[in-house]
This record gives structure tokens, sequence and C-alpha cells, in this order.
């Protein structure tokens, strides 16, 4: 993956830093509340995919934005981030940035390296699931759709990226 700095953040792939996923899904799990299990599943799909060299399998894919040896953020790429349009995918979930590292443009860093990476292995279109309504338009994202949440009585924002397109 290409390098992506700023400060002293820089984005890191799990799949390419496998001695990081322990701490990732452990981090993971502290911020959203999801099984550990869960986490420490899919970043291990992740690293065998990597291993196995199986190009044609780059979801699921996680990073993380690292100061120093702490984690500051992150995000994943699953196929489907629990919601009832399976035909809407991959989906980018899990975007999170620790309070003291918030509004320094990390979130943005972080997508922008999702949408080129995964742009580089041959998915152009990514979606995402959300309850914000202002935040992923600052950064190429655009209203796409409302789904429903597995067991959630209301309906969520689904947000499409297509890398390339104009605007
Ligand atoms: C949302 C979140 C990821 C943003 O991370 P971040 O690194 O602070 O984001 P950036 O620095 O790239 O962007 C910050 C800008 O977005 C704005 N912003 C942050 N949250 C916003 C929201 N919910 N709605 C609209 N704008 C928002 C900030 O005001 C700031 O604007 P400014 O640059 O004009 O001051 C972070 O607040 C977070 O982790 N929140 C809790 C988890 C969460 O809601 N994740 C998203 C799940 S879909």
């Amino acid at each position: 993956m290409r390098k992506y700095r700023m400060d002293n953040i820089i984005i890191r792939k799990v799949r390419e830093h496998p001695d990081m996923a322990d701490a990732a899904a452990r981090w993971f799990h502290e911020k959203w509340g999801i099984p550990l299990e869960a986490y420490q599943e899919s970043i291990g799909q992740c690293l065998k995919a990597g291993i196995e060299h199986l190009q044609e399998s780059p979801v699921p894919q996680w990073y993380l934005a690292m100061n120093g040896e702490d984690i500051a953020g992150g995000l994943g790429v699953i196929e489907n981030d629990y919601h009832n349009r399976k035909d809407l995918s991959p989906n980018v979930c899990a975007v999170y940035v620790e309070e003291a590292f918030r509004c320094r443009g990390i979130a943005g860093m972080l997508l922008e390296a999702v949408c080129s990476d995964m742009a580089a292995q041959g998915i152009d279109t990514l979606y995402l699931l959300t309850d914000h309504d202002s935040f992923y338009e600052r950064y190429g994202w655009e209203f796409h759709c409302l789904v429903r949440g597995d067991g959630e009585p209301d309906m969520s924002r689904m947000y499409v990226h297509r890398q390339g397109a104009v605007g």
C-alpha cells in the first residue's frame, strides 16, 4: 500500500503488519462492543488471504492509524456490515478515531487510504452504513439510500464512494 503519513500518524494495513492483529482486534472490540471473536475471525481471514496470496480476496481488510506504537484510529472493509442490502457490498465498517486525536483529519486519511487501496485491488465502489448525516460528504461519499440494520427498529443511511468519480 502507498504511504499515508500526517504529523506523527501513519496508516498501517494489518495484512502487512500481522504482529498487530491481536491488538487491532482488541482495540476494535473495545471501541464498538462487538464480540472480540468477531474481529479476531475477520482479521484472521484477512491475514490468511494475504499469506496465501489470494489477491482475488481483498475483503476483509483492516487498517490502523498509528501514533508510534499506539492505535489512534482504524476501520475495516467487510462484505456486509449487518444489514439487509447484501447487494451493496463491500462495506467500510468500524470507523473510529480516539477522542484525543479527533479533528486532525485522521478519519479523512483512513478513508482516503481505504478507497485508494481497495481501488488498487480492483474494488472501485465501497458502501458504508452510518447514522451520521453530514460527515462522510466531506470525503467524497454520497448518500445512497436507507437500509435496515439487522435487529434495528430504525433505518440507517447507506453511503457510497466511487473511486475516480468527479465531485
Ligand atoms: C466521526 C469520527 C470518525 C471523525 O474522526 P476525525 O478523525 O475527528 O475526523 P476528521 O478529522 O477527518 O474530520 C473532522 C471534521 O469532521 C467533523 N465531524 C466530526 N464528526 C462529525 C459528525 N458526526 N457530523 C458532521 N461533522 C463531523 C468535525 O467537526 C471536523 O470538522 P472541521 O475539520 O471542520 O473542524 C470520530 O469523531 C469518531 O470516531 N467518532 C465516534 C465513532 C463514530 O461515530 N464513527 C463513525 C461510525 S459510521
